[in-house]
C-alpha cells in the first residue's frame, strides 16, 4: 500500500469535487467517446462521493447513489487514474463506500459493472446478479454484494 493516500468524503461544493468530475470525464467517459458534459448531473447532489488523494490531487473516485429501495444502495463512477491503477486505491474506495453505507443501515450494495471490470468486483466479494446488457454503449452487469 502505498503511503500518503487519504480517502475522504466530500460532496458538490468541495473544492476538489472538480478534480473528482474531471477524473470521471477521463476515466469513465472520454474513452468511450462520451462526456459528462451532456449528462444530467444534478443527482450528484445527494450521492455521497469518496475522492482518493494523493498530496492534494485526486487519483481515484467512487459514488454511492440512494436508490428507491430503503436495504440497497448502488455505487457507481468507480475510477482510479491510469498511473495508479493496480495500486490497491479501488479496492480502498469500495472499502470505504461498503463502510459507510453500512453505517448508514444500508445491507446491500448493487451496482453496474463493466464486464472488463467484473473480476475486480468479484475480487472483492461482489456476485454477477444479471446477464449482459449495454448501458453507456458497452457492456454491463449487474453486481451485488451483501454488507451486513
Ligand atoms: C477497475 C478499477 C476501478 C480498479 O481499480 P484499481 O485501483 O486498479 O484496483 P485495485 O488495485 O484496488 O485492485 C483490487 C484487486 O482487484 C484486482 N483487479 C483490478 N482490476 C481488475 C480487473 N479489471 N479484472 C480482474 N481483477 C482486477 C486486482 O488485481 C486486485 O486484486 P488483489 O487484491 O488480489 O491483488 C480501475 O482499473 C479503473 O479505474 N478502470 C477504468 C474505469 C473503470 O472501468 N471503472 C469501473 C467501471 S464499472
Amino acid at each position: 500500500m502505498e503511503d500518503g493516500i487519504v480517502i475522504s468524503r466530500i460532496n458538490i461544493n468541495d473544492k476538489i469535487y472538480s478534480q473528482v468530475y474531471d477524473l470521471r470525464e477521463n476515466m469513465l467517459r472520454k474513452p468511450i467517446g462520451l462526456s459528462l458534459k451532456n449528462e444530467d448531473l444534478r443527482g450528484d447532489a445527494s450521492n455521497m462521493i469518496f475522492a482518493a488523494e494523493k498530496e492534494g490531487k485526486v487519483i481515484g473516485c467512487v459514488m454511492l447513489y440512494p436508490i428507491a429501495d430503503e436495504e440497497k444502495i448502488k455505487l457507481r463512477q468507480m475510477a482510479v487514474s491510469e498511473e495508479w491503477q493496480g495500486k490497491g486505491i479501488g479496492r480502498m474506495l469500495v472499502e470505504a463506500a461498503e463502510a459507510y453505507a453500512k453505517q448508514q443501515g444500508y445491507s446491500t450494495i448493487i451496482l453496474h459493472a463493466r464486464t472488463v471490470s467484473e473480476g475486480f468486483y468479484k475480487n472483492l466479494g461482489y456476485y454477477t446478479t444479471s446477464s449482459e446488457f449495454t448501458e453507456v454503449g458497452i457492456p454491463h452487469v449487474v453486481m451485488e454484494k451483501d454488507i451486513f
